[in-house]
C-alpha cells in the first residue's frame, strides 16, 4: 500500500501547495484525487512519482520510502502519465513504448516489441503501433501514453487530468478501459472531473487550498461538493 505520511510541500516562489497531507492508496482500486483548480492535485502526483524533492513528511510504498528506494525500481513500481502526455515526437508508438523497458529494464528489443504489440492489441489500438503522435488523434494519444505506461507493468499508475482533452464518450470509453485493468494495476486519477471519477472510482480523496478535506465512496465526495443527483 502506498502511504502518504504528514507530506507538505511549497514552492520557491509560491505559497504553500500541500499541507499536512496524510492518506492511505490500497491496491487494486481507482482512487480519486479531486479538488479545484490550485487546490494542489498536480503537486501531490509529483511528489508520489517523486519529482519533486520533500521538505517535510513521507511517502512509502510497502513500508519502503520511495525517496530512498533506487530510481529503476520506483520507475518500475509507480507510473505516471502526466497531461501534457510527452510522448517522443520522432518515435512512433511502438517505438514510444520499448524505449523504457529496453533503455531502463534492459530487457531485449524484439521481446519488448512483441509485448508492446500485444499490449496495443489487448488495448484494441494495435492500428496505431507505426504512427508517429502527431498523426493521432488527442483521445489516441491519451491512450497510447497510458499504454506505453502500462508495458512496465507498474503497481500504480497516476493520471493527471486523463480527461480534459477527451469528448463525453471518449472519456467513457476511457474509464471503462480503466475499470478493465484494475486488476492488474492500481489507478490513481487526479482531476476535477467529478463525473468521470464518480462511475468508476472506488473511492476518492478531495483537497482544498492544499489540505485533504474529506474522502470516502464517491457518494460521499458527491455529497461533500453538493452536487446532488448529478448524473451522467
Ligand atoms: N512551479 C510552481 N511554482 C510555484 N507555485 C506553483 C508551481 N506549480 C504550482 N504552484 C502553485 O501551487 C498550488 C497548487 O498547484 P497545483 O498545480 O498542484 O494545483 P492543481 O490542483 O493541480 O490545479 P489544476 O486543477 O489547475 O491543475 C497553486 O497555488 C499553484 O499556483
Ligand atoms: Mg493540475
Amino acid at each position: 500500500m502506498l502511504k502518504i505520511k504528514d507530506l507538505t510541500y511549497s514552492y520557491s516562489q509560491g505559497a504553500t501547495a500541500l499541507i499536512d497531507i496524510s492518506m492511505g492508496l490500497p491496491r487494486e482500486h481507482i482512487l480519486a484525487i479531486l479538488g479545484r483548480s490550485g487546490s494542489g492535485k498536480t503537486t501531490l502526483l509529483k511528489c508520489i512519482g517523486r519529482f519533486l524533492t520533500l521538505q517535510k513528511g513521507d511517502i512509502t510504498l510497502d513500508g519502503e520510502s520511495i525517496y530512498k528506494m533506487e530510481r529503476k525500481k520506483l520507475r518500475h513500481l509507480i507510473g505516471i502519465v502526466f497531461q501534457q502526455l510527452y510522448l517522443f515526437p520522432h518515435l512512433t508508438i511502438l517505438e514510444n513504448m520499448c524505449l523504457a523497458p529496453v533503455k531502463v529494464l534492459k530487457r531485449n528489443e524484439s521481446s519488448a516489441k512483441k509485448e508492446a504489440k500485444e499490449m496495443l492489441n489487448k488495448l484494441g489500438i494495435k492500428n496505431l503501433a507505426d504512427r508517429y503522435p502527431s498523426q493521432i488523434s488527442g483521445g489516441q494519444a491519451q491512450r497510447a501514453a497510458i499504454a506505453r505506461a502500462l508495458i512496465m507493468k507498474p503497481q500504480y499508475l497516476l493520471l493527471d487530468e486523463p480527461t480534459s482533452a477527451l469528448d463525453l464518450n471518449t472519456s467513457k470509453e476511457l474509464g471503462e478501459w480503466l475499470l478493465e485493468l484494475k486488476a492488474e494495476t492500481t489507478f490513481v486519477v487526479v482531476t476535477h472531473d467529478v463525473l468521470f471519477t464518480k462511475n468508476i472510482a472506488n473511492s476518492g480523496f478531495l483537497l482544498s487550498e492544499g489540505k485533504l478535506k474529506t474522502k470516502g465512496n464517491m457518494k460521499h465526495i458527491v455529497d461533500i461538493l453538493g452536487l446532488g443527483d448529478y448524473q451522467r
